[in-house]
């Protein structure tokens, strides 16, 4: 509600991926704690975003497009002066290379001011017209109310941005809740927040989300859900609301992108690329291709070039130049990515590169696998680390037959130089995919163009112009003259 309260409960210590020396060893360094907030500050800050909004009458709501937009750009200008600060936030709770910490908030703030511009465009064609002879319509567009927001570690700040910002901008209020790794970044921007928008519109909540979400969900009181998560979360939140027919949800969710690497492709491109595409942020991405499918004839040069590659990449602490593999935030990660490599060889897979799946304090060394085969949890599971399944094949139908069977459909990168065998791949692939790249890794953005997926890979598009549609209703009053 705007308001900064003492707090005497517990709280969280947070964890750094960072290690660093302690009396009991190498250790997780300690950079900060966050108030565990209980049911009770969840559901007072409910009622603070729930009278912000007011049905539509509030204070946010009712104010005008270019009052909003006034509210965000002072917002903007707040946030870019702690910068140095959240950027250094970003780095040490996630472990992202300090020239990612700093695109990241770069990337961000271009989010928020493409936003606002495409604010400015929006329906400036259509709001007012003769609907029938001697009937003027008009269009309107308005906020749904109450928006849950929830965003994931691996962007903390620019992706729980990409759906705050749009629901916020179209009038909505906020109950707010940043990303488990990737909760003190959020605070240098509280005073921003509360001294730029009415009191009660953006509400950040603390604690543990299977304490304090459920009773918010609940409470039927949510107008939209917005989360960038996993499928079995959004599910489970869906469910728990009591009118889950009037819940918006605009979600982006689990996703396990493919290359197709044909027999006549560019091998070095596709190498860079599908490192790229892998193992940035250590394979941490939604857009992360989680596995590649190679044309049997160019395996052997494909992963022998592939394992080059990777032997190349820097290791180390995200300040340090020239960085690309870091310490993993997630404490269970690295049990979890052995348990992948020990199935897949247990199932007859091998550890290509060298070193691959090596690990130590929070690093876990990328593993190429290979080949990979429909037994094993790499086939479907989503990793989110630095594992690169790869498969042999011959017959172009098996990727696309894999595309098919999957419950995910958000890209899908394709390298050959052949244009006739493109061209009729293209058909095939967008059909189970929101996104075919052509020679090039799957990713987001430019935020302009739609980021969705098919299948279980999203609910709603998060491009800016499409965001700002999804948070918002366009409805029309009629006038006889
Ligand atoms: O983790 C999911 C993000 O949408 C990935 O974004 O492709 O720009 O890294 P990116």
């Amino acid at each position: 509600g705007g308001e900064m309260k003492p707090w005497n409960g517990d709280v969280h210590t947070v964890l750094s991926p960072i290690c660093i020396q302690t009396t009991n060893g190498l250790e997780r360094k300690v950079i900060g704690s966050y108030p565990l907030c209980g049911q009770e500050e969840a559901m007072a800050a409910l009622d603070a975003a729930v009278l912000a909004y007011n049905d539509g009458r509030g204070e946010w709501p009712t104010m005008t497009v270019s009052e909003r937009i006034a509210c965000m750009e002072k917002f903007t200008g707040k946030m870019i002066e702690k910068k140095s600060e959240i950027v250094k936030l970003i780095m040490w709770e996630i472990g992202k290379s300090y020239t990612d910490s700093i695109k990241e908030f770069d990337r961000t703030v271009e989010y928020i001011n493409t936003t606002i511009d495409a604010l400015k465009d929006l329906d400036r064609n259509s709001s007012r017209f003769e609907i029938e002879q001697g009937i003027i319509g008009q269009i309107r567009r308005s906020p749904l109310g109450v928006v849950l927001c929830m965003g994931p570690f691996n962007y903390p700040l620019n992706e729980t941005f990409t759906t705050l910002i749009p629901a916020l901008i179209m009038g909505n209020t906020m109950l707010f809740k940043p990303p488990k790794h990737g909760t003190l970044l959020h605070y240098p921007l509280l005073e921003a927040f509360a001294s730029c928008f009415p009191k009660g519109v953006v509400n950040t909540i603390y604690g543990r989300g299977n304490v304090i979400i459920g009773p918010l969900m609940e409470s039927g009181k949510i107008n939209v859900l917005t989360l960038i998560g996993s499928s079995k979360v959004a599910n489970q939140l869906k469910k728990m609301h009591p009118k889950v027919n009037r819940l918006r949800a605009i979600l982006g969710l689990d996703a396990k992108n493919a290359a197709i690497i044909s027999d006549k492709a560019d091998l070095d491109l596709a190498v860079q690329e599908t490192v790229l595409g892998s193992l940035s942020f250590n394979g941490q991405r939604c857009t992360a291709l989680k596995i590649i499918f190679v044309h049997s004839k160019i395996a052997d040069v494909f992963l022998q070039k592939l394992s080059a590659a990777i032997g190349q990449l820097k290791v180390g602490m995200p300040w340090e130049k020239g960085v690309f593999l870091t310490p993993l935030p997630e404490p269970q990660k690295p049990a979890y990515l052995k348990e992948c490599i020990d199935d897949a060889l247990a199932n007859g897979a091998k550890v290509i590169n060298e070193h691959g799946g090596a690990s130590y304090e929070s690093f876990v060394y990328p593993a190429v696998l290979y080949p990979v085969n429909k037994e094993m949890k790499l086939y479907r599971e989503e990793q989110f680390g630095p594992l690169i399944p790869v498969l042999p094949f011959d017959d172009i139908e098996t990727p696309i037959e894999y595309l098919i069977e999957s419950d995910h459909g958000q890209q899908v990168s394709i390298f050959s130089n052949d244009a006739d065998e493109l061209a009729s791949l293209i058909d095939p692939l967008v059909n189970q995919v929101s996104r075919v790249n052509i020679n090039c890794q799957c990713q987001r953005g430019p935020d302009v163009y739609p980021f969705t997926g098919r299948k279980d890979s999203a609910e709603g598009t998060l491009s800016v112009p499409d965001a700002l549609r999804a948070f918002s209703i366009r409805s029309m009053v009629a006038t006889k003259q």
